[in-house]
């Protein structure tokens, strides 16, 4: 997995240490970043000693149980807890993944837990994501078709058409990619980034969609799309081993071919 860095806002001092109760035998500590806006404080970072003999075994189940029986001001997203809503992305032990399916004993010594990195943060693990959906809202993410769908039927696909979509449709837009992605660090208010592009390609790649012209122009700038220089992070780090490096060379590669 890539190391990345931790958020840039910041002097991040050392905060309280919640000890572990009297008795535990199978203690693990969670090193959390903290932040509240309106406290005019730096963020900190909580440790929290858990017993994992009274906890189940992800790191989201330790981020509940910290917040239902040890400090009920810690705040984070979560809402499945199987991996299929994206709410609960965040930077755990350096890589972006989903704390609901990242497995405490997969980490080594203190479990550290951080935002999804270079994302201004509302408050502790809850980064400000409206740039990213805006960015998804350009890309039309719906069918769009002149031709009227048959009567009294579905828009229907060949097994072939449909096989199409298989790696893209998974997507959960966690925004783990996104939020590794350096050039997307950089120049986030321009480039796409590479979930939104994975996401353009999945109208792109299907058969029931007539405006694939419409969304290559749009496409089509040095920054919209061409600030990916295959640097591959994003595919590194999706928590669903999607390929969003792999969809990025599929547009290209579309723009190239009618050029
Ligand atoms: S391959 Fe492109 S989108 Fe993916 S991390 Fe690299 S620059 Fe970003
Ligand atoms: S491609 Fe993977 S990492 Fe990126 S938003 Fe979709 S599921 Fe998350
Ligand atoms: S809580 Fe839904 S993906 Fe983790």
């Amino acid at each position: 997995m890539v190391e990345l860095s931790l958020p840039a806002n910041s002097k991040v001092t050392e905060g309280k240490t919640h000890k572990a109760p009297d008795g535990a035998t199978n203690i693990r500590t969670f090193k959390v970043y903290r932040y509240h806006p309106d406290d005019g404080n730096n963020p900190r970072i909580d440790s929290y000693e858990v017993d994992m003999d009274q906890c189940g075994p992800m790191v989201l189940d330790a981020l509940i149980k910290i917040k239902s029986e040890i400090d009920s001001t810690l705040t984070f997203r979560r809402s499945c807890r199987e991996g299929v809503c994206g709410s609960c992305s965040m930077n755990i032990d350096g890589a972006n993944t989903l704390a609901c399916t990242k497995a405490v004993s997969d980490v080594s010594g203190d479990v550290k837990i951080y935002p999804l990195p270079h994302m201004p943060v509302i408050k502790d693990l809850v980064p400000d994501l409206s740039i990213p959906y805006a960015q998804y809202t350009s890309i039309k993410p719906w069918l769009q078709s002149d031709t009227p769908p048959p009567a009294n039927s579905e828009r229907r696909q060949s097994i072939e058409e449909r096989e199409k979509l298989d790696g893209l449709w998974e997507c959960i837009l966690c925004f783990c990619c996104q939020t590794s992605c350096p050039s997307y660090w950089w120049n986030g208010d321009r480039y796409l980034g590479p979930a939104i592009l994975l996401q353009a390609y999945r109208f792109l790649a299907d058969s029931r969609d007539e405006y694939a012209g419409e969304r290559l122009d749009e496409l089509d700038d040095p920054f919209r799309l061409y600030r990916c220089h295959t640097i591959m992070n994003c595919t590194n780090t999706c928590p669903k081993s999607l390929n969003p490096g792999q969809a990025i060379g599929q547009i290209k590669e579309m723009l190239a071919k009618r050029r």
